[in-house]
């Protein structure tokens, strides 16, 4: 029994069997940006700018967004290679079993749980917060009571009433976790449309609000270095440059999903110029458009107004109350956010299903996890487990604590994938690799870094949760996985 027992090559390949050998490359460079903004824009942008804004960086959330980028660019450089070096369809997990053995693989997947089912959560929870818009804002009738949109940790801010159960985002979760069940995958043209929606909104608010900025908001622009204690006693670094890792781990959120861009190296026309142009170009255009609207934001209401009233559902709080005459903005917007929050969601949820479902079939994770749906023929015990763990962390714990830790999770598994690009390179220096990551080791040394300043920012809560995650994966590791891997006890029956 080893720990590093590594999959063989012609085992993927007999696995991915035709759907792996036979994807077509139709792919263009711009296909792949289009790709990848679809993927990205979403609650990120939506809610977790103003929440750094508030309890981190004040206007210099601008500055988070560059440094999030830079972390994202050199860590997409080396997913792509590593993607790219092994010739089927497949997330980190699968690449790093084939090339850094079974523990790391096992690490890495565990760590994908808080990237797509964490991350799914919070997304739901960010969508409760502008379902109560639409009630109130286009449909006119009374929110949901506070108690029932909220989790048992939240308070409202006058201190009256206090959360029980997150229902909105319990039931988003629900819905279109029993959609994918039945096997509906967002076509084409669908997704198109959202993308295409999502990225003139973000257009609109940035024209638009530009004429209300009001200078004095950006005064200073990098705040002071001091403490924001939150209204539940949280307390924040703000401002100066831990203010500004800490908001650039926050809104790291916003850029999760690029990584799909580089997962669809077997689809590419010419990867080698292709690749670093879908995600390099995805990542510019997104980072380009966070900027201008965390700008616009940021200048519109003070950050005092992100701290209370503007606290959720920000964009659409921020038009209302310091955009006069654009109610139809507000609307219009809350619909498009909806729609676009739905897509990242779905997507999440697929994601993570599909990594269950790898890890199942390696004999890490029990069997159901890769039962198929006789008439459906989707892993429906997976999907039916992930909708009550998302279920659980959407319904019942606050959208600040699982965002950010998505974010820790994710930045975690973007510098073990930097990593493995620099072993590879000595332990496996002939295996056929379409896209090649520049400068190594410079690129992912400079990942690393980058990613692991992201970590230092987001704080000492995060870090412990962090920790407490990947032990409890060691934990089911030790316990199960290792005794039941198929790699490790080729005697166990199927
Ligand atoms: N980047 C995605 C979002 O912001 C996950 O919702």
């Amino acid at each position: 029994m080893s720990l590093f027992i590594k999959k063989p090559m012609h085992l993927l390949l007999e696995e991915a069997g035709e759907s792996g050998k036979g994807l077509k490359r139709t792919l263009s460079a711009g296909a792949l940006v289009a790709l990848g903004i679809g993927a990205i824009i979403g609650a990120g942008l939506f809610v977790r700018t103003a929440a750094a804004a508030a309890q981190n960086a004040g206007p210099s959330v601008t500055i988070g967004f560059i440094i999030a980028a830079i972390g994202c660019a050199l860590a997409g450089l080396c997913y792509a290679e590593l993607s790219s070096s092994i010739p089927i369809s497949g997330s980190a997990y699968t690449y790093t079993y084939a090339t850094m053995g079974e523990l790391m693989a096992w690490v890495i997947g565990w760590d994908l749980v808080l990237e797509y089912a964490v991350g799914a959560a919070t997304v739901g929870i960010a969508w409760s917060e502008y379902l109560n818009k639409l009630l109130v804002e286009v449909l006119h009738v009374s929110p949901i009571p506070y108690e029932w949109c909220h989790s048992p940790f939240q308070t409202h801010a006058e201190g009256t009433v206090s959360g029980i159960m997150n229902v909105p985002a319990l039931f988003i979760v629900v819905l279109l976790s029993l959609l994918l069940i039945k096997g509906t995958s967002e076509s084409a043209f669908v997704n198109g449309i959202i993308v295409i929606t999502k990225v003139a909104i973000v257009i609109l608010i940035i024209i638009l609000g530009w004429g209300f900025i009001n200078a004095q908001n950006h005064v200073p622009y990098i705040p002071e270095a001091t403490t924001y204690v939150d209204h539940a006693g949280v307390s924040h670094s703000y401002g100066g440059i831990m203010g500004i890792l800490g908001a650039a781990g926050t809104v790291f959120f916003a850029f999760i999903g690029f990584d799909a861009v580089s997962t669809a190296a077997q689809e590419t026309k010419n990867p080698k110029t292709a690749m670093p142009i879908g995600i390099l170009g995805s990542l510019a255009v997104c980072t380009v458009l966070y900027i201008l609207f965390a700008h616009v934001l940021t200048g519109m209401a003070p950050v005092d107004f992100f701290r209370t009233k503007g606290g959720e559902a920000s964009v659409v709080a921020a038009i209302i109350d310091y955009m006069p005459g654009y109610g139809w903005l507000a609307k219009l917007v809350t619909v498009a956010i909806l729609a676009g929050f739905s897509s990242v969601i779905l997507v999440m949820l697929l994601g993570q299903s599909r990594v269950f479902y790898s890890m199942s079939k390696d004999g890490l994770l029990p069997k159901m996890f890769s039962e198929l749906h006789p008439k459906y023929q989707t892993p429906y015990k997976a999907n039916l487990f992930i909708l009550v763990l998302v279920g659980l962390f959407a319904g019942f714990i606050p959208g600040d604590i699982v965002g950010d830790m998505t974010s820790i999770g994710t930045l975690f598994a973007f510098m073990l994938v930097c990593i493995a690009v620099i072993i590879l390179r000595k332990t496996d220096p002939d295996l056929p690799r379409q896209f090649k990551t520049p400068w190594v080791p410079f690129v992912p040394i400079l990942g690393v870094l980058v990613c692991g300043a992201m970590i230092f920012g987001l704080g000492w809560t995060n870090w412990l949760r962090l920790f407490g995650w990947l032990a409890l994966g060691f934990i089911i590791y030790f316990g199960y996985s290792k005794r039941n891997s198929y790699l490790n006890n080729p005697n166990r029956p199927r």
